[in-house]
């Protein structure tokens, strides 16, 4: 089901790339010595956007600083919107037409489909306002606006009443976030609204093109977009799901710009990212790279090979792991760029920056320490942690750990809804799959774990004679590993509790689990508390480099410019790719690559209409997917890339995997995120989709 397009879909040597050019690896390493926020680095706060603004406009942009956000006028944070906790969107009509990326609404888009009507292989068009699909459980939230509170708090008011004033009763939800790892504090209003409607979504053999294969990938090829609508009340303000609702009017929504992007035009992103670690120091960096990547790559490479051989063998299991094979191989391949990106960076080894700090420090009692404190709670601290990414990705990889904890919950607290998801997990299970990747998951945990283990694990596999007698008992002792023993306990909660008491891999995980770990060691509260000081005095030390903060999920700008990338010696990747390409790439007998047959008899008939662009030998092609200099991260997925006047020129959804380093050192010779060309975009709406009506709502320019 995959051919070797890329030296990542070899199988067994699933880490190696070819070396980097020379040129770039000079460039990288003259750049460490001072790690400023160089050229495009940077996720911005919208609100203190005033102070990059004069960077911004001598780069290109032709707005201005209220444009982007003001709390007074109709500003563009207005029409950018969290989605459903993970992922950004933005509206693009009058009249509440949102957009974001396919895998941000594959969920939505496969709740919808059936074996008659296959959304996610056909795709789906709303031909008009009525045939618009509501979807229980989604949401989506708009920053009403932001504001420090750092002073308010310092002055002793609680941020309990700084939230329930600012949530007016009720109207917007609030939250105080941290910032510099708590030197300041942000009050964050949202409106959210509930009744967000599917209106459109392109087959998934163009949503997907490339799927995991290309993902993290370039050239890319992948029409990564669906299209929502927010419904509000009369009143234009949220409400649940009903009929009665219309749809919202924003009170800004993004023009659409047609004209197309070129290397080095000016480049903005505004979104929601989710996760970075600009700040630490080398220790951290270092427990990424020596321990935790490697580890978690490996155990993930192991789970993965024992997958894909079943879904090689057969169809059932490729559907049925499908979604789970591109979530796993999504941060697995994700944590490889990642790895490959720090190592040459040298990041680990760059101590140069720590040592001028100390220097800087070592007369200033109260910083002075600072680094020798870091270290002490790393010492400290990052076995622990360690241990539980261990569980976390071995133990908790057996998905019959999965069904047990499903279970458990739903033995506290049963519900229809989760009842749902856990006949969904089934439906969806193999338990044939699950007892090799057992194994393999305890001959992993065996092989990362520190001497001793613990001996109530020992016991175990002594009595089992070995992990794969022990795997064997985790599922012949099992009262949960078919769904028809388990759906008469979905009705007896006290026997299904009784039988979890039994359950031999909720032993298993007792062993091991210590519970919710923060999204990175340095969150632990242990060591962070020392990042507080250290963030401060970093900001006095190094006066010229423009902070900002790491990001946390709360929306922030990032600019740069379209631009291609030295990827080896002599090759040169530009940053546009076409239809060509895809048509190049299409091939009826590997499932990711198959495209509609619709587009085929649109590229044979050169049929583009006014979507069509030259190529360089006369004739004409349509534009796809385009890279720039962004500085983004998951979370950031869906988010407007618009073009120096604020016209959406393309909707984010990637970085090219050697990228994936930026979320903690960011090489602007390399990294590069990855946008589908909106013209694509309107291009598969009207031609492919027959959905022309749609592109009248908005505004084209
Ligand atoms: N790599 C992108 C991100 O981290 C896209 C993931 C979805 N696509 C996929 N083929 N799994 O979210
Ligand atoms: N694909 C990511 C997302 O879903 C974006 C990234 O990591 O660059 O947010």
């Amino acid at each position: 089901m995959k051919r070797p397009l890329n030296p990542t879909s070899r199988r067994k040597r699933p880490c190696r790339m070819p070396r980097i050019a020379a040129a770039i690896l000079l460039t990288a390493l003259t750049a460490i010595a001072a790690p400023k926020a160089r050229a495009d680095e940077g996720m911005w706060l919208p609100s203190l956007i005033g102070k990059r603004i004069d960077d911004m406009r001598a780069k290109g942009f032709r707005l201005t600083a209220e444009d982007i956000y003001s709390v007074n006028k109709a500003s563009m944070k207005d029409a950018v919107v969290l989605f459903n906790g993970g992922c950004t969107g933005e509206l693009i009509s009058p009249e509440g037409l949102l957009v974001t990326n396919h895998h941000c609404g594959y969920g939505a888009i496969q709740g919808h489909s059936t074996v008659e009507h296959d959304y996610l292989t056909h795709g789906f068009w709303a031909r008009d306002r009525s045939e618009e699909l509501p979807n229980e459980g989604l949401w989506v939230r708009r920053l009403v606006r932001m504001e420090e509170v750092t002073d308010r708090l310092a002055a002793g008011e609680t941020a309990e009443k700084i939230c329930e004033e600012a949530a007016e009763k009720g109207r917007y939800r609030t939250a105080i976030e941290q910032m510099y790892y708590g030197n300041q504090q942000f009050l964050f209003v949202y409106e959210q609204f509930d009744d967000v409607r599917l209106v459109g979504a392109p087959p998934s053999s163009i949503g997907k093109f490339g799927g995991d294969t290309d993902n993290w990938m370039w050239p890319r090829h992948t029409g990564d977009f669906s299209l929502f609508r927010i419904y509000a009340d009369r009143e234009n303000r949220p409400a649940k799901f009903s009929r009665e609702n219309v749809p919202y009017r924003p009170a800004r929504y993004f023009p659409v710009s047609t004209k197309g992007i070129r290397e080095g035009d000016f480049t903005m992103i505004y979104g929601f990212p989710g996760n970075t670690q600009q700040y630490v120091t080398a220790d951290a960096v270092a427990y990424v790279v020596e321990r935790s990547d490697p580890m978690k790559i490996d155990l993930r490479t192991r789970r993965l090979e024992i997958i894909s051989a079943a879904q090689e063998a057969d169809a059932a299991p490729r559907i049925r792991y499908a979604a789970k094979h591109a979530s796993i191989a999504n941060a697995w391949k994700k944590w490889q760029g990642e790895l490959l990106g720090l190592q040459r960076l040298g990041t680990v080894a760059q101590k140069a920056y720590e040592t001028a700090f100390a220097r800087w420090a070592a007369d200033r009692p109260e910083y002075a320490h600072l680094l020798d404190s870091l270290r002490a709670a790393y010492r400290s601290a990052t076995e622990g942690y360690y241990l539980q990414e261990l569980c976390n990705e071995s133990v908790k990889g057996i998905e019959l750990a999965t069904l047990a904890a499903a279970l458990k919950q739903y033995a506290a607290k049963p519900s229809e809804a989760l009842a749902e998801r856990i006949a969904k997990l089934y439906r969806d299970y193999d338990p044939a799959i699950d007892r090799r990747v057992a194994v393999e998951m305890l001959r992993g945990l065996e092989q990362y774990h520190p001497r001793p283990l613990p001996e109530a694990y020992t016991a175990e596999t002594t009595r089992c004679k070995g992990v794969e007698g022990y795997a064997a008992r985790l599922f012949d002792a099992s009262a949960i590993v078919r769904f028809d023993a388990v759906e008469p306990l979905l009705r007896d909660t006290a026997a299904l509790r009784a039988a979890l008491q039994r359950e031999p891999v909720l032993h298993l995980v007792g062993i091991f689990d210590r519970g919710r770990i923060p999204r990175n060691l340095s969150n632990l509260p242990a060591v962070e508390r020392w990042y507080r000081p250290y963030m401060k005095a970093l900001r006095e030390f190094d006066r010229e480099r423009p902070f900002y903060p790491d990001a946390n999920l709360t929306l922030r700008v990032a600019y740069g410019q379209v631009a291609g990338y030295w990827y080896a010696d002599a090759v040169y990747h530009r940053p546009l790719t076409t239809l060509d390409g895809i048509i190049a790439k299409d091939d009826p007998t590997v499932y990711d690559y198959d495209i509609p047959q619709r587009l085929r008899a649109c590229h044979a008939a050169k049929d583009y209409g006014r979507w069509s662009i030259p190529t360089a030998d006369g004739g004409v092609t349509v534009p796809v997917c385009f890279l720039a200099t962004n500085h983004t991260t998951g979370g950031n997925s869906g988010s407007p890339v618009v073009n120096a006047d604020g016209e959406l020129v393309g909707i984010n959804f990637d970085r090219t995997w050697r990228s994936t380093m930026s979320d903690l050192q960011f090489d602007p010779a390399i990294c590069r995120n990855i946008a589908v060309d909106i013209r694509y975009v309107l291009f598969t709406i009207d031609r492919i989709g027959g959905a022309g009506h749609l592109l009248k709502e908005m505004e084209l320019r």
